[in-house]
């Protein structure tokens, strides 16, 4: 190779300039177009006669060599420069109806909706930059900062290799100043790459690939955020001279003829409700996406129409970003409380600056115990990200360091319940600070949230505040005595009118035909669940066999494991919970079940079945029950080898997922037919 390298400086330049042609060709067609015409080991070899050349004369070395993505000397800091133009950001919309109000905006503005055309992009979930081109050269790259001035990142956006640090095309087609706007992102598969790394490093893992993007593009040495590897779509301009543009569409087209990423997914419509389509297409489908969107961004196509339309302070009128539901979010904690569960546990919980995630507004999540708090370092006044864990409790999951600023406070757990004052003491082995104190009107409380709820008795109408005024009223101690109310009794609540009083107690008459599994359930007994309990129903039949029956039988039963079977045997000890059950039953509770004897009949040995939507007549648990224990088997999600799916009203993405793959789908009526069929 030594006999390559040229012998005067002239044929130096012209070399190096032929290699760096055709290594930047190669890099697009790599990183931008992802099509690659040549090998690794080829590409290696342009890069290597191109170091050689640069090493032998230095004096040619230009900023917009490809060997110069990497080389930068670590920053002290980033330097504060404004922007040609302000980077503006932009208003949102949450549905259709927002988007509707829009367009009518717009048509407003513009005085007709002739010719009136949209371009409907992917919003990608990263950070703005600024990238200024002058002669064809990238001479600086900034983030967005207050929208007027960010920081200078250049070093790092050049190790961006979908960036050209030279605009494609020939000489005369080269603007004199190209200002883009596009957003720096790190893909999924990236975000999994570095995370392995940190966990394997025992480093702590970085929260989101957002997060981790602007992690890398704000650290001080370009080599950091060359090791991880960062991408950038461009979508727009800025300030620029020497191009002659009409509309959005051609802007995009004439980036990617320039050399830049543009990501080719967005469409044009002359018509609102296909553009409200095309954006919820990407929402159910946006998770096959190689990175994140938090939504699509709606654009008017023509340039002089959004030269009329304008813009406010902040946000262009001519586009508007349809968000969707988001999965994960950043707020702030406000405050930690401590709340007492009905089996006595301190349960941390934040509470947060209200916030949108994943279709609703979120003011707390949960913290879950003084150790969760403690492996985050999560403090008060922290920026967290939070999600929704199963996709309903929201929960922190990491803090954002990046916004510390030394005030936030650390959370100290109590060492006293909250609720009565008593000890709260840590059994060694468990995470869960409980309450010491057996009666701590907590639990009494949360008892009976518990003892009223949907699975449990089932009694409409008797809310968390309805239960918290009879106690606070003296009318009821515990579960036995909401048998005992009367509508005098009830009269007495603040609110509470006649017709309320008496649904009321219809309701709780109904529920003393719930059943003992529902009555098992309802008494709280530590670890038996809604399974557990209809387990030990359906087998036993009666309360009273469910007494005497000992651990040793207790745990011949399918589903029932020595914890939950010694904690049946201890709860039926307690000469307290015999005393509750007795006046329960003597108000006329019924504590019996219909014995279902499983062994011998077992016709849903084999079958599979998923349940989804509302059922009418009963419990999406009770048909669970009933399926096991015919011998069949309850999934929770639609496969290939699901037998059945029972769809209630409103079902969702399972009752879709069924019918795509063509498997049986049955309502409630049909279920209740098979199962009259073969009991
Ligand atoms: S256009 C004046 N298009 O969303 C219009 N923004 O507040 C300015 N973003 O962080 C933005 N994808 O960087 C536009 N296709 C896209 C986008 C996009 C992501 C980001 C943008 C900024 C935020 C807008």
């Amino acid at each position: 190779m030594a006999d390559d390298i040229p012998r005067t400086i002239e044929e130096a330049v012209i070399k190096a300039n032929e290699l760096t042609r055709q290594i930047d060709y190669h890099n697009y067609l790599y990183y931008v177009l992802d099509k690659p015409e040549i090998n690794d080991a080829d590409y290696d070899l342009l890069i290597k006669q191109l170091i050689a050349i640069e090493t032998k004369y230095p004096e040619i070395v230009t900023p917009y060599s490809p060997t110069q993505r990497v080389g930068a000397a670590p920053a002290e800091g980033f330097q504060r420069v404004g922007h040609l133009t302000p980077m503006l950001s932009l208003g949102n919309a949450f549905s259709a109806e927002e988007l509707q109000a829009f367009h009518n905006r717009v048509i407003g503005g513009l005085g007709t909706s002739d010719d009136l055309e949209y371009v409907v992009e992917h919003k990608i979930d990263g950070l703005a930059i600024s990238l200024v081109y002058e002669n064809g050269l990238l001479v600086r790259g900034a983030t967005r900062g207050d929208g007027i001035e960010g920081e200078d990142v250049t070093s790092n956006i050049k190790t961006i290799k979908s960036i050209p640090l030279k605009l494609q095309g020939d000489d005369v087609d080269i603007p004199p100043l190209l200002e883009v706007r596009g957003e720096v992102y790190m893909a999924k598969q990236e975000f999994a790459r570095l995370n392995d790394l940190r966990e394997k490093n025992e480093e702590p893992l970085l929260a989101n690939p957002r997060n981790a993007a602007a992690g890398s593009l704000r650290q001080l040495d370009p080599r950091a955020t060359a090791d991880r590897a960062l991408d950038a779509f461009i979508y727009g301009i800025g300030k620029y001279e020497g191009v002659e543009l009409t509309t959005h569409a051609q802007t995009l087209e004439y980036l990617k003829a320039a050399g830049f990423k543009v990501n080719q997914l967005y469409r044009v419509f002359n018509n609102i409700q296909e553009v409200a389509d095309y954006c919820d297409s990407w929402g159910e489908k946006r998770s096959s996406l190689p990175y994140d969107i938090d939504g699509m961004v709606i654009k008017v196509n023509s340039l002089p129409s959004q030269t009329i339309l304008g813009s406010t302070a902040k946000d262009p009128r001519w586009a508007i970003a349809y968000k969707f539901p988001a999965e994960q979010t950043t707020t702030i904690v406000k405050d930690i409380i401590i709340s007492v569960g009905r089996t006595g546990t301190l349960t941390p919980t934040a509470i947060l600056q209200p916030v949108r995630l994943a279709g609703s507004t979120v003011s707390r999540a949960t913290l879950h115990n003084e150790d969760y708090i403690k492996q985050k370092d999560i403090r008060i006044g922290d920026t967290v990200v939070i999600h929704k864990a199963g996709e309903v409790i929201p929960e922190v999951i990491s803090v954002v360091l990046d916004h510390r600023t030394g005030e936030e406070a650390p959370f100290v757990m109590p060492e006293a319940c909250p609720e009565c004052g008593s000890p709260a003491e840590r059994n060694e082995s468990e995470a869960a600070r409980k309450c010491t104190n057996v009666a701590c009107p907590a639990l009494l409380r949360e008892g009976l949230f518990h003892f009223v709820s949907r699975d449990a008795m089932n009694i409409d109408g008797l809310g968390p505040a309805v239960l918290t005024n009879l106690l606070e009223a003296g009318l009821i101690r515990d579960a036995a005595d909401l048998y005992q109310l009367t509508e005098d009794k009830l009269l007495q609540l603040e609110r509470m009118g006649k017709k309320s009083a008496a649904n009321l107690l219809a309701s709780i008459t109904k529920s003393k035909e719930a059943g003992l599994a529902r009555l098992l359930f309802a008494l709280g007994i530590r670890y038996v669940g809604v399974k557990a309990a209809s387990v030990l129903a359906r087998h036993f039949g009666d309360i009273d066999a469910v007494k005497s029956a000992s651990v040793e039988e207790l745990i011949k039963l399918d589903e029932i494991g020595e914890k939950i079977a010694e904690s049946v045997a201890a709860y039926f000890a307690s000469p307290a919970s015999l005393e509750l059950i007795e006046r329960l039953h003597n108000s006329g509770v019924k504590t019996t079940e219909d014995k279902i004897v499983v062994a011998d009949k077992q016709p849903f040995l084999g079958l599979t079945f998923v349940l989804t939507g509302t059922l009418i007549e009963m419990t999406r648990n009770e048909a669970a029950a009933i399926i096991e224990s015919l011998g069949g088997k309850v999934a929770g999600s639609v496969s290939k080898k699901t037998s059945y799916v029972l769809a209630g009203a409103e079902a969702g993405s399972k009752l879709e997922k069924a019918l795509q793959l063509g498997i049986s789908v049955i309502d409630e009526a049909e279920f209740k037919n098979m199962i009259d069929e073969v009991s």
